[in-house]
């Protein structure tokens, strides 16, 4: 059943060979895919094989791995990244009447975490070069009810975080990075992680270290991270560990909380994964060098901008089309691209377009103007660190085909 539906996804694709002929690949390469190895699996297997399976003793010793690793005093792991936006808003105390600036380009979860608080997010457009939150939209948005900022470090790029923390400090809000997508990724020598008030991040497949599904709040405020530590727990004030070193039953639900935990199991392949984080950040890194010198030749084509002071973590590689030089739009360029066998993505449709917050926010189009326009123009291309060098070179074939193919 699974082989005859892939079979057809296939005979789909052969039907799309716009170009007649051979595609590039037979096998479709994906945007982005964990990577697995022997050490990961017998991790896993061992901590399976112990008493504990859900949050145990390897979820508090992946938090202190992992703040290490960032150099932050404080790490909360929760069930995912969604979960952990979620609490980094609880902690911040986002309730009803608040407002959050957001920017719209990036995925629902980033503003979805501040309505699940009964706050509204309020979408602050992006700049043209990075595509990153445009600090001067901030300043423009701020009002009596802004309570905080979530900056978004689009594709693996970090913002302007001096900027946006002096921001914050002048008009007392929280700056929330979503640093899903920067994990290994620095800003002016400091590590994502430590640049804002508290830094969220997500362990999903595509994401540069993987629990399956899992996330992090980085954070230096102790009391901050308590309290994500009860959230996660149904508002619990004391967690397994507390109990069993207590020797004692007795637990308070001091607040509304969620069951936001982790499997040790899967704490387990966190920590196996972040040993080779590094590695993998600069082959991620590598590709995207050899990506920027392929396609510095193609009018058609360009990246999005990198400022000097950052080290991009490269969590995906977007393109933008100059569409006057091409003859079709974006849609047909993803369709040739598709079926050359390069599984192209496109990151993100702007939060604010989508139905939901168009039919309760009163969001509209037209309100971020660079997102809406830039969105009709980029296209995301596979970049994992398990590329081998000849999936990096049918890529950039790919893309040099179709370009040409296309280019008035
Ligand atoms: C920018 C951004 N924020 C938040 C999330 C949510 O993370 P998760 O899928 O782990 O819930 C994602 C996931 O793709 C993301 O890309």
């Amino acid at each position: 059943m699974v082989n005859s539906k892939l079979s057809q996804g296939n005979k789909k694709r052969d039907e799309l060979a716009i170009f007649g002929g051979e595609p590039i690949r037979k096998t479709m390469i994906y945007y982005g895919r964990q990577w697995i190895e022997e050490d990961d699996l017998r991790a896993v297997m061992e901590a399976l094989n112990d008493d504990l399976i859900t949050t145990g003793p390897r979820a508090g010793a992946f938090e202190e791995m992992f703040a290490d690793y960032v150099g932050s005093k404080e790490a909360v792991v929760v069930s995912n990244g969604t979960a952990a936006l979620h609490a980094a808003m609880y902690a911040a105390g986002i309730k009803e009447g608040d407002e959050v600036i957001v920017p719209t380009m990036t995925f629902a979860a980033s503003a979805n975490c501040v309505v699940f608080q009964g706050g509204t997010p309020i979408f602050a457009d992006v700049k043209d070069d990075t595509l990153l939150i445009d600090p001067e939209d901030v300043i423009r948005k701020i009002t009596d009810r802004t309570r905080a900022i979530i900056p978004v470090d689009y594709i693996g790029q970090p913002c302007d975080y001096d900027l946006l923390n002096e921001i914050g400090e002048k008009h007392d809000l929280m700056i929330v990075a979503d640093a899903c997508h920067s994990l290994g990724g620095e800003y002016k020598g400091l590590k994502v992680g430590t640049l804002a008030d508290m830094s969220v991040f997500s362990f999903h497949p595509v994401k540069h270290l993987t629990t399956g599904e899992g996330g992090m709040i980085t954070t230096e405020n102790a009391e901050l991270a308590a309290k994500m530590r009860s959230f996660r727990t149904h508002g619990i004030t004391t967690d397994h560990k507390l109990r069993e070193e207590q020797g004692t039953w007795f637990y308070e639900m001091v607040d509304l909380g969620y069951n936001y935990r982790i499997t040790d199991f899967q704490c387990a392949l966190g920590m196996s994964q972040l040993q080779n984080l590094p590695s993998r950040v600069r082959r991620r890194q590598d590709i995207a060098k050899r990506y920027h010198k392929a396609f510095s030749s193609l009018d058609a084509v360009r990246p999005v901008s990198v400022r000097e002071d950052v080290s991009h973590a490269y969590h995906l590689f977007v393109i933008r089309l100059d569409l006057n030089l091409l003859k079709v739009n974006r849609a047909e360029i993803f369709q040739a691209l598709r079926a050359e066998g390069i599984g192209v993505h496109v990151h993100y449709i702007p939060v604010h377009l989508h139905p939901y917050y168009q039919n309760n926010f009163g969001t509209y189009r037209g309100q971020c103007p660079v997102a809406e326009r830039s969105y009709e123009e980029i296209l995301t291309l596979p970049l994992y660190p398990m590329m081998n060098d000849v999936d990096v070179d049918n890529v950039i074939e790919a893309v040099e085909k179709v370009m040409l193919a296309f280019q008035r």
